[in-house]
């Protein structure tokens, strides 16, 4: 038994809680991204069994230009690398490396039911405004996504609101196939901050900041010039109250400054709101611009730094390589306990 208790006590992993998610770069990663999403797996990395992947198999569901999209998944390694996410610390990897992970999601397809992909809000809100034809691609989506997670036995999944429902697929889905089969999946448990789970846009702060944004105005990308991001943020949508409160009903613009600059800086909003009380916008926005643009700059630098660097292919060598090794493995078992594998 000595030598089985010192391996369990030095394989790092064994006790710790897993953790996983995933980032769909069919745009540039912005700020909502980072706070959102990105950000906190640097934080998790050093607690939690961390797997990070880029769900390019996600970003097809709408058509993409070949070449952007190729520059947009190596610039959001480049980015997840440069954030602060350490490949000896947690996995790193492409979604479609992993064969396993189309495989599972179209036996989770086969377990999903039309009128549940039929409600998930995502698809509603995109085919109804897209002009061009809704992909099937699209509409097992969560499916998908459901793969993705249940395959590695997720405990956790850090997500930003916007996806809480597909989170909540999965769950459903796991026990669906628990039920049916005998138990197979950990139930994934959703987790969403509180600050800066959803970042307004700067342009019309009643919407997400998002890359699909009309106009670039509302969105700071990550590797935007410095002199825009601060032009961005010194433009930004506010209100004619004068006064700086945290009220996201009747003030979204300011409140959402306060939450970008809380969230960075770390100072809570009720603090920053009483050392506004008195002052205008105009200098509120000018320090959440100094905080933005103080971070973005130490990303940008490590950025250029990785981007032709060899590490981008090594990290997702060997992401590949492990997370490969666990998604089959429970792939295999999906297949046995649903009878379509024969030896
Ligand atoms: P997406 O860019 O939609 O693929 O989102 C990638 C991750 O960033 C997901 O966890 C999202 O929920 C999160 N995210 C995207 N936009 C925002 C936003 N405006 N505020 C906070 N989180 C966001
Ligand atoms: N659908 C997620 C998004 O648009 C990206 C994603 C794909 C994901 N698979 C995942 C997130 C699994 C968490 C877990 O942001």
């Amino acid at each position: 038994m000595g030598p089985k208790i010192g391996v369990f006590l030095f394989s790092g992993g064994t006790n710790m809680k897993r953790m996983l998610s995933g980032i769909k770069p069919t745009g540039q990663l912005h700020l909502g991204n980072y706070i959102g999403a990105l950000r906190n797996f640097v934080k998790y990395q050093d607690d939690y069994d961390l797997y990070v992947f880029i769900a390019n198999l996600h970003c097809v569901t709408f058509y993409q230009e070949p070449k952007a999209l190729r520059k947009n998944l190596k610039d959001a390694i480049a980015l997840y690398l440069a954030c602060g996410l350490d490949p000896e610390k947690c996995t790193i990897f492409l979604q479609s490396d992993v064969f396993a992970h189309a495989q599972l999601g179209f036996l989770l397809t086969c377990q999903s039911y039309m009128g549940e992909l039929s409600r998930m809000t995502q698809f509603k809100e995109k085919s109804q405004k897209a002009d061009e034809s809704i992909t099937a691609g699209l509409f097992t989506y969560p499916s998908l996504m459901a793969a993705d997670i249940l395959l590695y036995d997720a405990d956790y999944v850090p997500v930003g609101d916007d996806q809480k429902q597909h989170v909540e697929l999965a769950r459903d889905l796991a026990q669906r196939f628990n039920n049916r089969y005998s138990k197979t999946f950990v139930v994934p448990e959703p987790l969403i901050q509180k600050v800066g789970a959803r970042i307004m846009s700067l342009s019309d702060p009643s919407k997400k900041m998002s890359k699909s944004d009309e106009s670039d105005k509302g969105c700071i990308y990550l590797l935007d010039d410095l002199k825009v991001v601060r032009k961005k943020i010194m433009s930004a949508v506010t209100d004619n109250y004068a006064t700086v409160n945290f009220d996201k009903e009747n003030q979204p613009g300011i409140s959402n400054l306060l939450e970008i600059m809380s969230s960075l800086s770390g100072e809570p909003v009720d603090s920053i709101v009483c050392r506004y009380q008195g002052k205008g916008y105009g200098e509120l926005k000018k320090e959440v611009a100094d905080v933005v643009c103080k971070e973005i700059e130490t990303i940008q630098s490590r950025y250029n730094e990785i981007v032709n660097s060899d590490l981008i292919e090594k990290t997702l060598q060997q992401g590949a390589e492990k997370a490969s090794r666990i998604s089959y493995k429970k792939l295999k078992k999906v297949q046995r306990k649903m009878g379509i594998d024969i030896f």
